[in-house]
């Protein structure tokens, strides 16, 4: 297994090795920096991803976690690449959930699984965000959002200052993140 040091941005390293491939992606890992705060911050041991995608996020997460669990509603074969290249495959569980009744199958999954640490970041409009945060409320008390106030993300930052509006527990909210601990 290859022993990547958390100073190292990996992102730079999956860029030298996949090079234009990843360009397709959308990732949080072209703000690795910030990510990696929250993740020193919040010491997951495992971890809940809503939104696997390339699997980069779920990487980054999986140098912080014992394991990580990771949903999506499609495979993307490059994050199987990208897990064995970076020697952290073992400790991924990757979930792909049909286009049926995918909240459905989320929501079963999801109630089977113990976690500390939930990182959402699937599909982004509000009433999604709501059904992902309210999935994974009562499981773990942690919680990492992506794209809130980004321009196209708008159902993100609504959801956010609604529960915000509530409880006032949006902790950070910079670099597009907002952290909520309940
Ligand atoms: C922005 S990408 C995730 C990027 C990834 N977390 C990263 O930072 O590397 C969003 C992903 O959410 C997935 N997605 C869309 N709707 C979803 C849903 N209802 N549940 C879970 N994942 C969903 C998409 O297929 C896409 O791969």
């Amino acid at each position: 297994m290859k022993k990547y040091l958390k100073a190292d941005l990996i992102y730079t390293i999956l860029s030298n090795k996949f090079k234009d491939e990843l360009d397709n992606y959308p990732t949080a890992l072209r703000r690795e920096k910030k990510f990696k705060y929250y993740l020193e911050m919040v010491k997951p041991k495992i971890a809940l991803e809503i939104g696997t995608c390339s699997g980069m996020s779920a990487a980054l997460i999986a140098m912080y976690a014992e394991k990580v669990y990771t949903i999506d509603t499609q495979n993307y074969p490059i994050s199987k690449e990208i897990w064995e290249y970076l020697g952290i495959f073992e400790k991924i569980v990757p979930y792909v959930i049909g286009t049926e009744d995918r909240n459905g199958e989320k929501e079963k999954i999801v109630k089977t699984l113990e976690f500390d640490f939930a990182y959402i970041d699937g599909a982004h409009h509000y009433e999604s965000v709501k059904f992902d945060f309210d999935l994974v409320k009562n499981k773990c008390k942690k919680i990492l959002f992506d794209d809130y106030n980004y321009p196209t993300s708008p159902g993100v930052t609504k959801f956010l200052h609604e529960l915000n509006g509530i409880s006032n527990k949006i902790l950070d909210g910079k670099n597009w993140f907002a952290y909520v601990e309940l």
